[in-house]
């Protein structure tokens, strides 16, 4: 299997953890658009979705599923989404698609959160992959100076703004230890949005596809 088959093997595997009557949280990016494909043959069982961005949503439409605001659901049963590193504890990075800050509030409000991955997403340590961070925008230089001096790297994200108006910073050079005090202490810097660390409400379930199959790690 290559990498697209693995994303499809593990989106098509997600699709068990759907039940009739569910409302589903619909993340973004590559993986989670297979998910969004196959989830298309069963919307008549579904109640509804909610999608972490505005591309999700469109996709979710033009296959005739349903998408309500979080605002006008009360819980999301499950949330199903893709991300950019995973370590053995499901603490995630995420953020690739700059999606991030949408995804960590469905995330939040989900039940359960199933993650869809291929295994080259699964590392001992994260951060090779360069941390995302939505910013306000008047704030980009000096939380950018902030970032240096706990270690980072951050590179403006050119040309990108998100669904929410900001910029994303993304930071090389980082050895992430620690997600969660990470996590705690970028949430700690004003200007910052959201940080691409989903280690304070981790996944509960990662669908790892491999060449083999689906692993299930919990
Ligand atoms: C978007 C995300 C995505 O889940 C992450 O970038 C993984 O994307 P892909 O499934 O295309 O590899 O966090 O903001």
């Amino acid at each position: 299997m290559n990498q697209d088959e693995m994303k499809k093997a593990v989106a098509k595997a997600a699709i068990d953890y759907i039940k009739p009557g569910m409302t589903v949280g619909v993340g973004t990016g590559s993986t989670a658009n297979y998910f969004i494909d196959e989830l298309a043959g069963i919307k008549g069982q579904i109640e509804t979705t909610v999608a972490s961005s505005e591309a999700s949503a469109v996709r979710l439409k033009g296959h005739g599923i349903p998408v309500e605001e979080l605002n006008m659901v009360s819980v999301i049963d499950v949330y199903v989404d893709g991300a950019d590193e995973s370590n053995k504890y499901l603490h995630l990075m995420k953020g690739g698609g700059g999606a991030l800050t949408r995804e960590k509030i469905v995330a939040a409000v989900s039940k359960q959160f199933v993650c869809i991955a291929d295994e080259s997403k699964l590392v001992d340590i994260m951060g090779e992959f360069p941390l995302p961070i939505e910013v306000i925008p008047m704030a980009r230089s000096y939380v950018a100076r902030e970032l240096v001096k706990l270690g980072g790297q951050p590179a403006y994200r050119e040309g990108f703004i998100t669904d929410n108006g900001n910029v994303i910073l993304d930071v090389h050079g980082l050895q992430i230890m620690n997600p969660v005090e990470l996590e705690q202490t970028l949430n700690n810097i004003a200007g910052i949005v959201t940080n691409g660390l989903f280690a304070m409400r981790p996944a509960d379930v990662l669908l790892l596809g491999t060449p083999g199959g689906v692993k299930t790690i919990t």
